[in-house]
């Protein structure tokens, strides 16, 4: 359904001696990633434990804007959020790996159910944990994958739903994944349900490329963290330093890439597999669109949500929009 390219936030990886074998898709990803005309692996692979961790410092880093903007901005609009909404509504996270984001939301809403979902076991408990000793609604965590197939609790089944969908992860997907997804979170949670999500505004490009590739250099160790797992998980050969971290903003699809770039010509294996990459080549690991005003009304509008209503910080660098999955009209 969704492209193998794009991002879907699993903890997917064994770490110590004493994990399960290496994920087979991880595996088929990278090899068949890499012998590909445009070298590139799932930006899903970048969230190992390791990864994972670098992950959150770049969200506390002051280059990267979104998560602060975004926090900040909900809090401040939620009243309103709060008062556009009926009561009785179930919240439906996709991704759990908000922890500081949600409570907010449940907090001023007051939901008959909350139902995270994350295809981290782990991740899940603890941020599932941190609502239910809060809050007095049921809790009904779900480990899945949200961009695949899924049943969400009997518990909700007839209640209103409100989808959740922060952090602007849905700029990981490109566009047709995007809408793929959009439609997915649609059928899931049916005609007349709601969706709040973020999305990262395009800005200047100095700015993008300083929230990717950070002075403290969090972003680059990120990147290169794929790499290490590389030759640990698949017995890969990449020599150190052999690849650079390099944020690039595409300004004909508006969004930032990250590319492990080849410092010089480099001979490398992976499972026994010989590679050669050029210097200056690179190996494409992540996209993140941004979207202006009419582009996310549109995205939203062609995965079958209908937005009603927008909020964003005074910048305007991040926008939240509520979205409803109104009843299919005919076109006139
Ligand atoms: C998870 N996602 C929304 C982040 C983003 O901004 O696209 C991932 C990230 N990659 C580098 N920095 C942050």
């Amino acid at each position: 359904m969704l492209e193998t390219s794009d991002a879907s936030f699993a903890d997917a990886a064994p770490t110590t001696a004493s994990d399960p074998p290496v994920d087979p898709a991880f595996r088929d990803d990278v090899l068949r990633g890499l012998a590909e005309p445009i070298p590139s692996i799932p930006a899903r692979w970048l969230y190992d434990r390791r990864g994972s961790e670098l992950f959150d410092e770049i969200t506390r880093l002051d280059a990267y804007y979104p998560t602060r903007t975004e926090t900040t901005l909900l809090k401040s609009i939620m009243p309103e959020i709060a008062a556009a909404l009926p009561t009785g509504l179930a919240v439906v996270e996709f991704g759990a790996g908000s922890a500081t984001k949600s409570p907010l939301l449940l907090e001023a809403i007051h939901p008959s159910a909350y139902v995270p979902i994350d295809i981290s076991g782990d991740y899940l408990h603890e941020s599932a944990g941190a609502v239910d000793d809060r809050f007095g609604f049921p809790v009904l965590p779900v480990v899945a994958d949200f961009t695949k197939a899924l049943a969400l609790p009997p518990e909700i089944e007839a209640a209103p739903k409100l989808g959740f969908f922060p952090g602007s992860t849905i700029g990981n997907f490109v566009p047709r994944s995007a809408t793929d997804l959009l439609r997915h979170f649609r059928s899931l949670l049916g005609t007349g349900s709601r969706l709040l999500i973020g999305m990262d505004r395009v800005k200047p490009v100095d700015r993008l490329i300083a929230a990717y590739d950070d002075p403290q250099g969090v972003t680059a160790a990120f990147n290169t963290n794929l790499i290490t797992r590389i030759n640990r998980e698949l017995g890969g050969t990449i020599p150190d330093a052999a690849f650079i971290h390099e944020a690039r903003w595409n300004d004909m699809i508006g969004r930032i890439e990250m590319h492990l770039v080849a410092t010089r010509d480099v001979d490398l294996t992976i499972e026994g597999q010989p590679f050669h990459f050029a210097q200056g080549s690179s190996i494409h690991t992540e996209n993140s669109h941004k979207y202006g005003q009419r582009g996310s009304r549109l995205l939203l509008l062609a995965g079958g949500w209908t937005p009603v209503a927008e909020w964003s910080d005074p910048a305007g660098d991040f926008a939240l929009i509520l979205a409803e999955a109104q009843h299919n009209r005919f076109a006139p």
